[in-house]
């Protein structure tokens, strides 16, 4: 019979690093396995579908109380949480608050994270981790293995919106999917954020790394074109701009015109997450409502695109869809994060503490107290 002592570990950002959790290469491995067992259909989100992105407080945008958030873009606390099956065996959950005026306001990130494991049978906790840079990790890592899978292996070109960290991990991972890269673009509205992303990136990466000063000069023309914006300005990526063959990677928000969606694969990180969103977004008051990917949601409704052209990345991973990345038609690859890849390397990262003898010991009980 196993211990009924109950101790997890605490993993600080510092034991998280030490862990390794910063290996970009590694991390877009074990995200390929956390989406070749998502396509397989080994897994478990949270809500009643199974496939809910998470819980989130939902503050109203007129608080009647002194001190109450205000709702708003990026002003949010979630939860995220989900099984995920294969060797991991894991249940997890994430729990973040986002201020979008944190760095301006008070020097901290825009959104703060944490983590928790544990062992899917006995629900035993196996770990409570820092999770801002794990978050951000497996955020560029499956922008990078959409890269994998789904960018021409002759790209040359990225082309980068916004120079936040989540643009600054995506960059990361792109170049480490693709070794035929050969430039890297940046636009920002914040022309320092931009300068900063320039000098950080080229000298981590080894490659050029300039900045434009027009939106359209960070898309026209590029192979692979990534965005990662937050606040309300949500920009238009025009169709004519997006090269034939091209790969949009997006972890962020962003506006697409309709031809395009039409005309490209359309691979999102979880379809039927997608429709988790809009049932739920449906849920909220008319002016209030946020449902990510809307558009392609009306154009699957209204019969203009076909439901079972869009492939998950998952499927794709896991063989059960196709996509020829080399072909000419634009590729149109749209994330917003599920628990599983939290789950994923945040497990690879409780493994590699305890073999390194990383983090501290919390103890709940010796015991458990029984009445
Ligand atoms: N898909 C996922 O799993 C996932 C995970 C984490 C974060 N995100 C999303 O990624 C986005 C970025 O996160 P972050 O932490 O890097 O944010 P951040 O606020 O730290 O940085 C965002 C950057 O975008 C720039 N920006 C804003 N509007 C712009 C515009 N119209 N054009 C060009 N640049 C613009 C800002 O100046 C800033 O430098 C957020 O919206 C977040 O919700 C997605």
């Amino acid at each position: 019979m196993s211990s009924k002592r109950l101790a997890m570990k605490f993993l600080s950002q510092k034991d998280m690093i030490a862990a390794g959790v910063t290996d970009m290469e590694r991390c877009i491995d074990v995200m390929d396995e956390a989406f070749t067992l998502a396509g397989k259909g080994d897994y478990v989100m949270g809500g009643s579908t199974r496939n809910s992105h998470g819980q989130r407080v939902w503050f109203p945008k007129d608080p009647q109380f002194e001190g109450m958030p205000k709702g708003g873009p990026d002003q949010r606390f979630m939860s995220l949480p989900g099984y995920l099956g294969g060797r991991f065996k894991v249940c997890g959950n994430k729990w973040y608050g986002s201020n979008v005026n944190n760095p301006k306001n008070h020097g901290l990130p825009r959104s703060i994270l944490m983590m928790t494991i544990n062992d899917a049978e006995t629900a035993r906790p196996l770990a409570i981790m820092e999770c801002n840079v794990l978050s951000g990790m497996r955020t560029g890592a499956v922008v990078g293995l959409s890269a994998r899978y789904l960018a021409r292996d002759d790209s040359e070109t990225l082309g980068v919106i916004a120079a936040g960290p989540i643009s600054k991990y995506s960059t990361t991972a792109i170049v480490k999917a693709l070794p035929s890269l050969k430039k890297v673009v940046v636009f920002d509205i914040n022309e320092e954020a931009a300068k900063r992303f320039c000098e950080q990136m080229s000298g981590n990466l080894n490659i050029d790394v300039s900045m434009v000063t027009k939106f359209e000069d960070a898309v026209k023309n590029q192979d692979v074109v990534t965005s990662a914006i937050s606040g309300d300005i949500t920009p238009l990526f025009e169709d004519k701009w997006l090269k034939e063959g091209s790969l949009l990677t997006l972890p962020g928000r962003a506006n697409v015109e309709n031809d395009y969606l039409r005309d490209a694969h359309v691979v999102p990180d979880c379809w039927e997450m997608q429709k988790t969103y809009k049932i739920e977004g449906l849920m909220l008051p008319e002016d209030e409502r946020t449902i990510p990917h809307i558009q392609l949601h009306n154009m699957v409704d209204s019969g203009e695109i076909k439901e079972s052209d869009i492939h998950d990345l998952g499927k794709v991973a896991a063989g059960v869809a196709t996509i020829d990345k080399n072909s000419s038609k634009k590729k149109y690859f749209i994330s917003n994060g599920m628990i599983l890849q939290d789950i994923a390397w945040g497990t690879t990262m409780y493994e590699s503490a305890v073999e390194k003898g990383l983090g501290q010991e919390l103890v709940m009980w010796e015991e458990p107290y029984m009445v």
